[in-house]
């Protein structure tokens, strides 16, 4: 049987110190419970002698989601008695609570953050791990700045934290600096002298990215003997941030035969947890983050695209399917070759077409994509309607009529009546339509609903910008939920505002694209 890692998720703690993150207790507690539907062992609720609200929420953590056996809440005091008798006081409510104490084992830490001699440092860590013992069984130490500390220094306060009761021992990279060579190796020391003390004591590491090695590093050290990881989710956490822990454990399971080791994360949950993070501290997933960033799924190169509909161990090493995901997507753009087109088109159920006719489709394809960034499945019915309309008459499909396309708009933002107007084509037909809302994209959205009569749920709403400068494009990439199923569009323009409904536009489209899938591609009954 393979060696379990004990995986320590810290967002709320170490993730929440990012400038701008901080969470309400309402959005704490649920990404609490989220986490526990992850599957990690351990939660830092927070820091609870912080403030007054920091201590409410780590206690709200405790009782409603440390309320069964199956996980640990714990949450952060520096080695000083009204730490850790606030962190006691907000985790006692759990089943399975522990106390987290931190203390600096480096020079700089002991001599010039602290004032004092490395033996009057050790001995307050000494004391507070007695005095924290006297308040619950489970005390972890950790060492903060291990890896820039005098090694027989860090051993010696392990040795006499462990000899005063501490049951897991975490050492932190605490501003990034270790590489994977060294670190694995302080490990594996530490490790050996630790096991033959007392087996039962875990060895955590916890590293910071500074150097972007933060994943490496992590990894170094199981492989070196660490029985637990101390990881954010997306990676957040002070500066540069932690390891991540989609990256950790994504790593530990794709190439288990290197580390024969096991987690016991459920991964499907990893990008459910990602998007709830991100939404709620409202920090960006960069695009090309490994596992949760939005493009780790996505191939846009036509070479990658062919290699991957051969077979998709071509280009593909973690399932998109592993970490929650629906399936890997093929981003149609001017980039994309006819064995992609070819593929989107025979899963629209345009599965039989004549070489003169597909090569016809496929000209207009690169057409639209040369003007458009992305082509999606409604604009390729359009395309081969338009298609059958020059070159076929009599196999003309009206599917542009189902489509809705945005024309113009108009938005007025105040604080008493935010209200929009739109004009939006259907076919031959036009509508237009106003509608007031709480803000602006509001109004804008409840406008255009009224027109497509299809009630759709706004789940997420994202706005970034691409390019620099006054003429800026703004993305906008919503998320709908329709019947159970969520809808992911996106669209770029100078105008933010037309940005929104376009996205918003693409999204319906891609609600109709479904119904229409649903029947036959070939013989189109679209009722909405
Ligand atoms: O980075 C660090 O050293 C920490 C400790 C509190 C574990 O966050
Ligand atoms: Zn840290």
């Amino acid at each position: 049987m393979s060696r379990k890692i004990w995986v320590f998720d810290t967002t709320l703690r170490d993730g929440e110190q990012v400038p701008g993150a901080k969470l309400n207790l309402y959005e704490k507690v649920e990404i609490a419970q989220q986490l526990k539907k992850l599957g990690v062992d351990i939660i830092e609720a927070g820091f609870p002698a912080s403030s007054q609200g920091d201590f409410e929420a780590v206690k709200a953590v405790a009782q409603k989601v440390g309320n069964t056996n199956d996980i640990i809440i714990t949450a952060l005091a520096r080695a000083v008695q009204a730490d850790i008798d606030s962190v006691y006081q907000a985790v006692k409510y759990a089943e399975n609570p522990m106390i987290h104490m931190v203390l600096g084992t480096s020079d700089i830490h002991v001599e010039k953050k602290f004032n004092k001699s490395k033996d009057q440092i050790l001995q307050i860590g000494v004391d507070a791990v007695k005095y924290a013992k006297t308040l619950m069984p489970q005390v972890q130490y950790s060492t903060e700045d291990a890896s820039r500390s005098e090694f027989e220094y860090l051993w010696h306060t392990i040795e006499s934290v462990m000899k005063a009761g501490a049951t897991m021992i975490n050492v932190p990279d605490t501003v990034g600096f270790a590489e994977p060579e060294e670190f694995g190796a302080m490990i594996y020391k530490l490790n050996d002298r630790m096991k033959n003390l007392d087996p039962d004591v875990l060895l955590s590491v916890h590293c910071h990215n500074d150097l972007g090695m933060a994943t490496a590093n992590t990894l170094a050290a199981v492989k070196n003997g660490a029985d637990k990881v101390e990881c954010t989710i997306n990676g957040i956490g002070e500066r540069a941030g932690n390891a991540a822990l989609e990256e950790v454990v994504m790593a530990l399971k794709t190439r288990s035969s290197i580390y024969n080791v096991s987690t016991q994360i459920n991964t499907k949950e990893i990008m459910k947890t990602s998007r709830l993070v991100s939404s709620f501290m409202g920090l960006d997933v960069q695009v090309n983050k490994a596992i949760t960033g939005d493009n780790a799924f996505a191939h846009s190169s036509g070479i990658h695209q062919d290699g991957l509909l051969k077979s998709r161990d071509a280009y593909e090493i973690v399932h998109p399917e592993d970490v929650g995901l629906d399936d890997m997507e093929l981003i149609l753009t001017a980039r994309s070759g006819r064995h992609a087109v070819r593929n989107a088109l025979e899963k629209l159920g345009f599965t039989h077409m004549k070489p003169e006719e597909f090569e016809g489709i496929f000209a207009g394809f690169l057409t639209l994509a040369d003007m458009k960034k992305e082509v999606y499945d409604h604009d390729l019915y359009v395309i081969v309607e338009s298609y059958h309309e020059k070159h076929d008459k009599e196999n003309v499909t009206n599917y542009s009529d189902h489509f809705f396309e945005f024309e113009d708009l108009q938005v007025v933002s105040n604080s008493s009546f935010p209200s929009a107007s739109v004009k939006i084509r259907k076919g031959e037909e036009v509508f237009k339509s106003s509608a007031v809302g709480t803000g602006p994209i509001d109004a804008l959205y409840s406008a255009i609903a009224e027109i497509t009569k299809i009630q759709v749920k706004l789940i997420g709403y994202d706005i970034s910008s691409v390019s620099r400068g006054k003429d800026a494009l703004g993305k906008v990439k919503i998320t709908i939920a329709y019947e159970g199923e969520n809808y992911i569009a996106k669209a770029a323009d100078t105008d933010i505002l037309k940005a929104s409904a376009l996205a918003y536009m693409n999204a319906i489209n891609s609600v109709i694209v479904a119904k229409i899938k649903g029947t036959s591609a070939q013989k189109l009954t679209v009722n909405i």
